[in-house]
């Protein structure tokens, strides 16, 4: 079972020709892709293209002007959708993990099940231990978050996504303040999610993670998709010049399975 309004576990998501100004500047240009259910979406792309105002208008922090973004069945852009349901089914992972600092681990991570879902205190402890042995933290629950290094803080942040029982988890650039062996384990986790058959949409840098884990990925170009395809495509032959520019800068060489 999942929070939210979704009625299949297994959601994929739907981004239709999406249209998003911020002031006079059109950030979103008529954003079009599919990310199928059940496995990693990859957003590549350099920097200020609008891949964090994609996903703030997939969760509804942000209106879109035009189009369509459905998640599921569920029509996210649609004016009457109840809210704090929509965000309970959608994960969200940013940069910045945002940990309670005056509480413990775990009640960072069953704080949001009681509170929000209304879940009964002990159910809600025992979920939360339950998403720390996934990410490989139980023993650390009683533990302070500034106790904890930035991989682990980061792993926190995804056990407490995923304590709401999210349909889809969007992740933005998660592993992009880390170092990269903390980097690295918080990735390892990603990629288990996605083995496990969760829908995950993936802001990132790390092309590595995009061509080994994904099943698909979106170049998000000033705006637009400016190429999009399964990872060894992608890689192997950039649609368009832009994209290999942006492979060379970013990720070198991108050893493909
Ligand atoms: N609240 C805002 N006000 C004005 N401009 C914004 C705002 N948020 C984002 N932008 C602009 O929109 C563009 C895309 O931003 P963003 O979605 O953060 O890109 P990315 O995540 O790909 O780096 C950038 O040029 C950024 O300056
Ligand atoms: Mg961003």
């Amino acid at each position: 079972m999942t929070g939210g309004p979704f009625a299949s576990g297994r959601p994929g998501i739907r981004v239709i020709d999406v249209r998003k100004a911020i002031g006079a500047v059109e950030i979103l240009r008529g954003v079009t892709f599919e990310a199928p259910s059940g496995s990693a979406t990859c957003v590549i792309g350099p920097s200020g293209s609008g891949k964090s105002t994609l996903l703030r208008c997939i969760n509804r922090l942000e209106t879109i002007d035009t189009g369509r973004i459905l998640v599921g069945e569920v029509e996210v852009s649609d004016p009457d959708v109840k809210l704090d349901r929509l965000r309970a089914g959608i994960g969200m992972v940013s940069q910045k993990f945002n940990l309670f600092p005056h509480v413990s681990v775990l009640d960072n991570v069953s704080i949001g099940p009681r509170v929000v879902l209304g879940h009964p205190a002990d159910q809600a402890r025992d979920d939360a231990l339950l998403q720390l042995e996934k990410v490989g933290l139980r023993d650390l629950a009683q533990r302070r978050p500034s106790s904890l290094s930035g991989g682990q803080q980061q792993r926190v942040a995804i056990a407490r996504a995923l304590a709401m029982q999210p349909a889809v988890v969007l992740f933005d650039e998660p592993t992009s303040a880390l170092d990269p062996e903390l980097g690295f384990e918080v990735l390892e986790v990603m990629a288990e999610l996605a083995g496990a058959g969760m829908t995950l949409l993936v802001v990132t840098h790390e092309l590595r993670f995009a061509a080994h884990v994904a099943s698909h990925v979106v170049f998000l170009d000033q705006g637009v998709v400016g190429d999009e395809g399964p990872p060894d495509r992608v890689f192997g032959s950039p649609a368009c010049d832009r994209l290999a520019a942006f492979v060379r800068r970013v990720g070198g060489i991108v050893e493909l399975r």
